[in-house]
C-alpha cells in the first residue's frame, strides 16, 4: 500500500510546486503562491454535454472494438453532426495498477491501450471519456481512484482523455465534497481540460456544493428503460422516466452553463415505445440534462436514430442561456413545462403521463407565464408568437387556441418565436 501511495504523494507535491500547472494557475501562483486555488475547467460544458456511454447496454462487456465501432457509428449515423461528441467508456475498462501504482487498462479487452483508442476517437472529431470512482473500488469492483487521484489524472491526461465520470461506490466515511474536489484539483494539475461528471446519485445534494467542482452531477440513482416504474435491486432501485423527472423538483435553480443536473444516460432505443422514447428525449432536453445515449448505436433502428438526432429538440437542450424548464401546470395526468430560450423565444412541453391519448385545447389568453427564478415572463395571448411542433413539424401561431392530441405516455413540444410587434 505504502509503495503504491508514495509516487502518488510525490506527484501531488510536484504538481503543487512546478510547471505542469495551467497558464492561469501560473498567473495566480506568481502573485501569491500559497493561494493558487485549483479550479474546474470553466470553459467546458457551456451547454449540456452530448455523447454516448457503454453502461446502459453493455455493462462490463466492453472492449476496444466496441468503442471503435461505436465511434464510427456516431459519425455514420449523423449523431456527431447533431452534437454527440463524447464517447464514454464506463466501468470495467480497468486492468491492474503497475508496481508504481499507475492504472493500466484490461490487457485482454484493450490490448492496444487507451492512447491508441483516444487517437482513433480524436481522428474522427470525437472525444474520449473514461470512468473512475472516488472509493478504493468502482461499483463493479475494479480499482477506484482513492489515494491515486493525482496519478490517475496524470494517466488520463497522458492518454488523451477528455471526460471523467466519477462514481461513488466504496466511499463509506468519505466526505463527498472533499473527495470530488481532490479529483477536480488533480485533473486541473494534470493540465488537460477534462469534463468532470459527478456521479454520487444525488445522495449528498451535489447541487449545493458541486458548481465549482464538476460540470454536471447525477441527481438520482440509475435509470431503467420504463415509463413509470422502479426496478428493485435489493439494496437500491433503478428508476423509470417519470420517477426521475419527478425527483428533479426544486433543482432547476442550480442548473446553468457549466453546471448541469444530470438525469442519467438515456434509455432511448432500449425497449420503450416510440412515443415514450420521444417523451424521454424531450424531457431530458427541456431539463438541460446531459444527452448521453445509452443504446447500441451500431444497430439502432431508423426510428431511434431519428429521435436521437432531432435537431429541433436538441436545440432546446443546447440553448445558450441554459435555463432549465419548470412545470407551470399539471392536472394530475397532463404536465406542462416552459423553458425560456435565447432571443425571447420559448419552448413549451405538454407531457401526457397517462395510459390514454389526451385531447387538449390550449387557450393562449389564459396563460401568462412568469418564471419566478429568472424573471422571464410572457403572455402569448397579448404578444403573438409563431410556433413549430418539434416532432410533427406542424406550425401555427398564438392568435387562436391550439387544439392538440397528446399521445399516451407522449409529448407535444412547441418552439415559440415572437412575431414582429404589430
Ligand atoms: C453506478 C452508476 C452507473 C454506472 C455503474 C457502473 O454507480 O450510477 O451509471 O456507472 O455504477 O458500475
Amino acid at each position: 500500500m505504502m509503495k503504491a501511495l508514495l509516487p502518488q504523494l510525490m506527484l501531488g507535491a510536484l504538481f503543487a510546486a512546478t510547471s505542469s500547472l495551467a497558464p492561469e494557475a501560473h498567473a495566480q501562483a506568481s502573485v501569491k503562491p500559497a493561494a493558487a486555488a485549483p479550479a474546474k475547467f470553466t470553459e467546458l460544458a457551456k451547454t449540456p454535454q452530448m455523447g454516448w456511454n457503454t453502461w446502459n447496454t453493455f455493462a462490463c462487456d466492453i472492449d476496444e472494438q466496441l468503442i471503435r465501432e461505436s465511434a464510427d457509428a456516431l459519425v455514420s449515423s449523423g449523431m456527431r453532426e447533431a452534437g454527440y461528441v463524447y464517447v464514454n467508456i464506463d466501468d470495467c475498462w480497468h486492468g491492474k495498477r503497475d508496481e508504481n501504482g499507475f492504472i493500466q487498462p484490461d490487457p485482454q479487452r484493450f490490448p492496444s491501450g487507451m492512447k491508441a483508442l483516444a487517437d482513433y476517437v480524436h481522428a474522427r472529431g470525437l472525444k474520449l471519456g473514461i470512468y473512475s470512482d472516488a472509493g478504493a473500488h468502482t461499483c463493479a469492483g475494479k480499482p477506484g481512484s482513492r489515494g491515486h487521484e493525482y496519478q490517475d489524472a496524470l494517466t488520463y491526461a497522458r492518454w488523451g482523455i477528455d471526460y471523467l465520470k466519477y462514481d461513488w461506490c466504496d466511499t463509506e466515511g468519505l466526505n463527498s465534497k472533499g473527495a470530488y474536489t481532490t479529483m477536480r484539483d488533480a485533473l486541473r494539475a494534470a493540465g488537460r481540460p477534462v469534463l468532470f461528471a459527478i456521479c454520487e446519485w444525488g445522495d449528498t445534494k451535489p447541487w449545493d456544493w458541486a458548481a465549482d467542482v464538476g460540470h454536471s452531477w447525477r441527481t438520482t440513482g440509475d435509470i431503467y428503460p420504463c415509463w413509470d416504474c422502479d426496478f428493485n435491486r435489493g439494496t437500491w432501485s433503478s428508476w423509470g422516466v417519470l420517477p426521475i423527472l419527478d425527483k428533479q423538483a426544486g433543482l432547476r435553480k442550480f442548473s446553468g452553463p457549466g453546471r448541469w443536473n444530470d438525469m442519467d444516460m438515456m434509455e432511448v432505443g432500449k425497449g420503450m415505445t416510440e412515443d415514450e422514447d420521444k417523451a424521454h428525449f424531450s424531457i431530458w432536453a427541456m431539463m438541460n440534462s446531459p444527452l448521453i445515449a445509452g443504446n447500441d448505436i451500431r444497430k439502432m433502428s431508423a426510428a431511434t436514430r431519428k429521435i436521437l438526432t432531432n435537431r429541433r429538440v436538441i436545440a432546446l437542450n443546447q440553448d445558450e442561456r441554459g435555463i432549465q424548464a419548470w412545470r407551470f401546470m399539471n392536472d394530475g395526468q397532463l404536465d406542462m413545462y416552459a423553458k425560456p430560450l435565447a432571443n425571447g423565444e420559448w419552448a413549451l412541453m405538454f407531457l401526457n403521463r397517462a395510459d390514454k391519448a389526451r385531447s387538449y385545447r390550449f387557450d393562449w389568453n389564459e396563460h401568462e407565464l412568469k418564471d419566478e427564478f429568472t424573471h422571464n415572463q410572457v403572455h402569448f395571448g397579448k404578444v403573438r408568437h409563431s410556433f413549430t411542433e418539434l416532432w410533427s413539424g406542424d406550425t401555427g401561431d398564438t392568435g387562436k387556441p391550439y387544439a392538440m392530441n397528446v399521445p399516451a405516455h407522449g409529448v407535444v413540444v412547441l418552439h415559440l418565436r415572437p412575431q414582429s410587434p404589430r
